[in-house]
């Protein structure tokens, strides 16, 4: 996905802006550009399609030197990735904009400036944005008044940073949707859309939020709120704990990673979310005309990434209406399928380099479908570079072989991905986008709710250390999510675990079960909460011993050999991604005290590229 990075110092900044840009490089991306106030004075850029390298090189052979700056590297929406539609984007020699997000109303705003005599040289949405400020700017000449005023016309999300030649000693930032954060120097400072790109010259931040307009100078920086208000925002040290390759306070990457999940959906979703509808084109340029004619689903996947395509299978189906199909690709690949028409292909993997899901989509391509799209965490990968269409996943690496935060992450883009075919197919229900879109924005939220279950899902634990084998019982989507709770339980803990839908208990695996077999059960408050209560009195008639992560307002208590573990209350359509956390604290919990290497399992690998 797009970054952004920007420097006022005293000193040559080109480099910086380019070890910055490195620094985003896994984010993904098809072009990159910079452009700096050079020491002659002018305003001049450089733009090549491909990496970051290849700037580098193109900056080595013209070299350019300045104290004022800014660079991006693109992932394309509107217009292919070409050096013209690459960032900055100018208006005349005297204004250059970088910009993250989408532009909704760029077409009305283009057909505006192009009335006024401006005249473009790119596909992108980003250039209504420079254009409509140098327009602004011939009434208010004060480069923040301008932003602050032109801002109010722009629909969508930004992260944007502005620089003119006329006023070279300030850049200008702001932030509706798309996150920036300003890096704090002495006698220079810094602007970028992700911390890890400054973390080379500065470790104070200051996190813009949303609305906010940021004046930064090299020796001040002021911020206005959305209200226009000047404010000031927390400066936060930077602790290295937070940092991806590093555990910090926690003892195993995996706990950390559990721990970063409100913080990595809340990635996820930036940039994707208007006021009350996803943003289709966070899906790739020809996303929406691509969706406007599917029909069927196709999703393949392995291991963690199938369970979520199993989660989104229910999703499709009940609120976007889509018939679904979902296979581990494996087996998909091997034999021979046959092909809805107007189906897209579906490929979910957080690392993008296994071999079979790659395999798969390679079939795909000669079978038909309608299209592909991969839902994925590496925006470098054979995945992301082999598919139609793309959507990062934004969880940062992950380290612990157990997939914890890529799942939710997984889980957060498909429902981004059944709110999207709805919205263009126009199959969903009055008022769930605008719902389950509000609902959204609160998850990181919840998700940090569910976290704070962290003690009492600690000492439940104990109650498997002596255990060899385990149940898991879910319905509707709450089945993959107690699939994946088994597969986390048994691939760290080594404790076997099978996992059934609630419904299927009395066709056979009812006959296991006894007082050695603690059978974990996810029981949100829906409408199967009574057959699934019905299902658990089976098991408590056999001895066997009940572990439910029950919604609070459900009306289920502690018992004789049934354990209610409350799970904050949420909507049903986003349960499964809030009871995941449990599944994944019982799991990790189970295999410490199993004493077992959480984040490197016995005969496991994190990326699986041999078949
Ligand atoms: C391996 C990993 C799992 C992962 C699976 C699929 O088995 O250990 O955690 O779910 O591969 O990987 P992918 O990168 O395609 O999601």
């Amino acid at each position: 996905m797009c970054g952004i990075v920007g420097a006022v110092a005293e000193r040559n900044i080109t480099t910086i802006l380019i070890e910055g840009l490195k620094r985003l490089e896994y984010r993904g991306y098809d072009s990159a550009g910079l452009a700096v106030y050079t020491q002659q004075g002018n305003l001049e850029r450089r733009r090549r399609i491909g990496k970051v390298s290849e700037l580098e090189a193109a900056v080595g052979a013209e070299p350019l030197a300045g104290n004022l700056g800014i660079a991006h590297t693109r992932w394309a929406t509107h217009g292919a990735p070409t050096e013209h539609n690459a960032h900055p984007h100018f208006s005349g020699h005297e204004l250059a904009v970088v910009h993250n997000g989408i532009i909704e109303n760029h077409e009305e705003l283009r057909e505006k400036l192009k009335g006024l005599g401006y005249v473009f040289s790119s596909e992108t949405d980003t250039e209504v944005i420079v254009h409509l400020l140098a327009h602004t700017l011939k009434s208010l000449p004060d480069l923040a008044d301008a932003l602050k005023a032109a801002v109010k016309q722009l629909h969508g999300a930004y992260g944007l940073a502005v620089i003119s030649a006329k006023q070279p000693d300030r850049l200008l930032a702001a932030r509706s949707g798309s996150p920036l954060v300003i890096g704090l120097g002495h006698g220079e400072n810094f602007l970028a859309s992700d911390q890890l790109a400054l973390r080379q010259v500065t470790d104070r931040f200051m996190y813009l939020e949303e609305g906010d307009i940021a004046e930064i100078r090299r020796e001040q920086v002021t911020i206005w709120d959305v209200a226009g208000t000047q404010v000031q925002r927390e400066t936060v040290q930077y602790h290295e704990g937070a940092e991806a390759a590093d555990k910090g306070e926690y003892r195993h990457f995996m706990l950390k990673e559990i721990h970063e999940q409100p913080t990595v959906v809340q990635r996820t979703l930036e940039g994707r979310l208007g006021k009350d509808h996803v943003m289709v084109q966070a899906f790739g340029p020809q996303a929406a005309e691509l969706f406007a004619k599917v029909r069927n689903v196709q999703i393949v996947a392995c291991g963690t990434s199938y369970h979520a395509g199993m989660v989104a299978r229910y999703w499709l189906e009940s609120l976007a209406g889509i018939p679904c199909q979902v296979e581990v690709a494996s087996e998909f690949r091997y034999r021979k399928v046959v092909v809805q028409p107007d189906t897209l292909f579906v490929s979910i993997s957080q690392s993008g380099e296994t071999a079979d899901t790659l395999a798969a989509l390679r079939n795909a391509k000669e079978l038909g479908f309608l299209g592909s799209l991969a839902i994925c965490n590496v925006g470098i990968s054979s995945l992301v570079r082999e598919s139609d269409l793309t959507l990062l996943t934004q969880a940062g690496p992950e380290i612990g072989v157990a997939s914890t935060k890529a799942f939710t992450t997984q889980l957060v883009s498909l429902m981004l991905l059944t709110l999207s075919l709805g919205q263009v197919r126009g199959t969903l229900a009055a008022g769930v986008e605008a719902e389950l879109v509000e609902e959204l924005r609160r998850l990181p939220t919840r998700l940090g709710e569910a976290l704070a279950m962290d003690a009492i899902v600690e000492k439940t634990a104990e109650l498997f250390a002596d255990k060899h084998h385990t149940l898991f019982l879910g319905r509707g989507a709450q089945f993959p999510v107690a699939m994946e709770g088994a597969l986390k339980l048994k691939e760290i803990s080594y404790i076997h675990a099978e996992a059934y839908p609630a419904g299927e208990l009395k066709h056979g695996p009812l006959a296991l079960v006894d007082s050695d077999m603690p059978v974990v059960t996810v029981a949100p408050n829906n409408e199967l909460l009574e057959k699934l209560k019905s299902n658990l009195q089976e098991v408590r008639a056999r001895g066997g011993e009940l572990i439910v992560f029950a919604d609070e307002q459900a009306g289920m208590s502690n018992g004789e050999g049934t354990h209610v573990i409350a799970v904050p209350h949420i909507i049903d359509a986003l349960a499964p991604i809030l009871y995941t956390i449990p599944l994944q604290l019982l799991s990790y919990y189970v295999a410490v005290l199993k004493g077992t290497d959480v984040d490197q399992p016995r005969n496991l690998a994190k990326s699986v590229t041999v078949e």
